[in-house]
């Protein structure tokens, strides 16, 4: 019989048994649901709403059984429908009468709220832990590379030269946020919704504070509606997550990109790479392309979430039992790129001279070109004017502007004289760039060390 059965004449039907039971996927939150639990009934025994004897022999049992799930002796039951009934059935099996008042003053809609937030919490200071790793990747890289110039881009064409400590710092700073947004949902999540009952709270005289100091919540939910019909934690951390995975498909891209033949940027390690069937030379970077594509699926959990709480009435409805499947994938996926990811990156082979070759053409040099002329007197209109008609000059003739001769040069400008070799140059151009923020060694060094700085708060 079921546990609610008291009301029902007969049995549910076996399709509904299956449609309606949720235990496939939210077993996964036993250790949360038995934490929580005895959390409860030690805070019922201590406020004499039950004895304390039976409030012992719950929490000893719950413990047993948390060692026979980890041990896999235990095998959960499609018509006890969830991950919580399932666990209390199993208790009251065990313990008889005793086991029947763990669920006084409490319902399924506050424990599967606390349950998730629970969980998540956990799942957040992983994604943390792996954000951290990459992060410290990318300093690695970066200070190997201050003077490892390559070509910058807008609209991919080549724009001006920067460094490959520049761009990795660049994906630093956005990983950064990421941690940041993750902090904040965090902060959000760590609320303590037991004591909210079904949706109206409860008679009993609990004591919230207790359960919530005992299971390491900051705080305690405010609204017993709110309690049990909040999802917007789920979805928040769905989206830092989308977020997360647009960064590392961007990532991705340029990685695919750099290692095409056609840029031979980088060389991704064998061990990061796979074959074609067919093709014998083919060296596919299917590692990069594989989390740029499990990008879709984060953004697909965030729809699922919003979608499925969109215009439902409060408080709990059954429908949110779809949040965990939505909400598992995007954790589980971005916990599986993440440090397939970072190790993809530290193995690959950076080729500098390619990037260095790559960077002298493409007129990378011209905005510097122009502010050459700007220096000896002329407005930047019109000598952005004069290098754009030199830039034609340089197509025509197959030549870079450093190539032009002196009398080339002063064809469009009498103002030009020899020191502009030096001043056009790919390690000038990088090098004069050294305000806050860009990309000249000095700066990007500054700012390596900031990051060093702030990977020191998660030692
Ligand atoms: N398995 C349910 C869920 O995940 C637990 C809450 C069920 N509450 C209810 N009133 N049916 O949402």
């Amino acid at each position: 019989m079921k546990l609610w059965g008291g009301r029902f004449t007969a049995g549910t039907d076996k399709s509904v048994d299956d449609f309606n039971s949720s235990i496939r996927f939210d077993q996964r939150l036993y250790k949360q649901d038995i934490e929580g639990s005895i959390a409860h009934a030690e805070m019922l025994g201590r406020c004499g709403i039950i004895p304390e004897e039976d409030a012992a022999l719950i929490c000893k049992t719950l413990l047993e059984i948390l060692d026979d799930v980890e041990k896999g002796s235990i095998e959960f039951e499609v018509d006890a429908e969830d991950i919580h009934m399932n666990i209390e059935k199993i208790l009251i099996s065990r313990i008889g009468d005793a086991g029947k008042k763990l669920h006084t003053g409490r319902s399924r809609n506050d424990q599967v709220a606390l349950d998730l937030r629970m969980y998540l919490k956990v799942e957040i200071g992983e994604m943390k832990g792996m954000l951290i790793d990459l992060q410290k990747k990318l300093l690695h890289i970066s200070e190997e590379h201050l003077e490892t110039i390559m070509p910058g881009y807008t609209h991919l064409q080549r724009a001006q030269p920067i460094t490959l400590a520049h761009h990795m710092m660049a994906y630093f700073q956005m990983f950064r946020r990421d941690i940041g947004r993750l902090e904040d949902c965090y902060k959000r999540m760590d609320v303590m919704p037991l004591g909210s009952g079904a949706l109206a709270g409860t008679s009993y005289p609990l004591d919230r504070q207790y359960v919530a100091d005992r299971l390491g919540f900051s705080a305690i939910t405010e609204n017993s509606l709110d309690g049990v019909s909040d999802r917007d934690f789920a979805i928040e951390l769905a989206s830092c997550i989308s977020i997360i995975m647009m960064h590392l498909s961007r990532f991705c891209e340029e990685l695919v990109l750099w290692s095409s033949t056609e840029f031979s940027f980088i060389e991704m390690d064998d061990a990061f790479s796979t074959g074609s069937s067919i093709m014998p030379q083919k060296k596919n970077p299917d590692v990069a392309e594989l989390v740029r594509g499990k990008t879709g699926r984060a953004y697909g959990s965030l729809v699922t979430l919003l979608t499925m709480m969109k215009s439902l009435p409060l408080t709990y409805n059954k429908d949110m039992q779809e949040d965990k499947e939505a909400i598992f994938d995007t954790v589980d996926t971005v916990k599986m790129c993440l440090p397939v990811f970072t190790k993809m990156l530290a193995s690959a082979k950076i080729n500098r001279s390619k990037m260095y070759k790559a960077a002298q053409g493409g007129f990378t040099n011209a905005t510097d070109m122009a502010d050459y002329l700007v220096k000896k007197g002329i407005p930047f209109r019109s000598s952005h004017e004069i290098i754009g008609k030199m830039v034609l000059y340089c197509i025509n003739q197959d030549k870079a502007i450093a190539e032009l001769s002196m009398e080339e040069f002063n064809q469009f400008s009498d103002k030009i004289e020899d020191d502009v070799y030096s001043q056009i140059s790919l390690e000038k151009c990088v090098s004069s760039r050294n305000l806050p923020g860009g990309p000249a060694a000095e700066s990007v060094k500054r700012s390596i060390e900031k990051g060093y700085k702030f990977l020191e708060n998660y030692e």
